[in-house]
């Protein structure tokens, strides 16, 4: 991705979060120069180590309005990290018409995957196999503590302040419908390194042509 297209993503999204009513921490718009200050202070070791905030992904594939998602990432913990032992997560995620978040599951991680407001929110599901695969067996998520029983690959849709909780293992591939969506997603820990398996194996974060100086660093970018 060109870092102009991120840039130009990050004002969308700041704009459209912000039509929500939903407000992010003060550093969600620290500059790149007011990040080398404030990292040097120390005081900002937990958004550095847990890759806290802004993250554009392209999943590797250059075609940002058909893969991709923007996330925010507003608090989490660590499995390997004492300085960090809490046990939950949460993010913001904004979610286009038509793009998708590639097929994945979660090792360990249980998400709720909430929509928050915008428009409809699909989820195509599948339990996985011991190998990886789609299961063909049938299986029950929760939606809104509602049992609602799946078979392979059904289509949840979601409508604002609905939100399915996902199981690990869970294959998931979600978009937005035909409005963008913004979803919040309430969790146990994120590790992006080591606990997404993706059906079909994708970067999880984008290669990054630098077109023009960052509005804001993405989460891995503080170091
Ligand atoms: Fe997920």
């Amino acid at each position: 991705m060109k870092r102009s297209q991120i840039n130009t993503i990050l004002r969308e999204a700041e704009a459209f979060i912000g039509t929500s009513g939903f407000k992010l921490p003060a550093w969600a718009s620290y500059t790149p120069d007011i990040w080398a200050a404030k990292l040097a202070s120390g005081d900002y070791d937990e958004v550095r180590d847990l890759a806290l905030g802004w993250d554009v992904t392209d999943y590797g594939q250059n075609d940002f309005a058909k893969v991709g998602l923007t996330l925010f990432t507003i608090r989490n913990g660590s499995l390997t990290n004492p300085r960090y032992p809490k046990g939950y997560a949460e993010k913001l995620l904004i979610s286009e018409a038509g793009q998708v978040c590639p097929c994945h599951f979660h090792f360990n991680k249980r998400e709720d995957i909430i929509n928050r407001s915008g428009g409809t929110l699909a989820m195509q599901l599948w339990q996985s196999t011991a190998e990886g695969e789609l299961s063909e067996d049938t299986f029950t998520v929760s939606v809104d503590g509602r049992r609602v029983c799946c078979t392979p690959g059904l289509i949840l849709r979601l409508n604002p302040g609905e939100s399915v909780t996902l199981e690990p293992g869970v294959y998931h591939a979600f978009w937005a419908e035909e409005e963008r969506v913004l979803i919040g997603e309430v969790s146990s820990v994120n590790d992006d390194e080591n606990d997404n398996r993706f059906y079909v194996p994708q970067a999880r974060f984008p290669m990054i042509e630098e077109d023009e100086a960052a509005l804001w660093l993405l989460c891995n970018e503080y170091r």
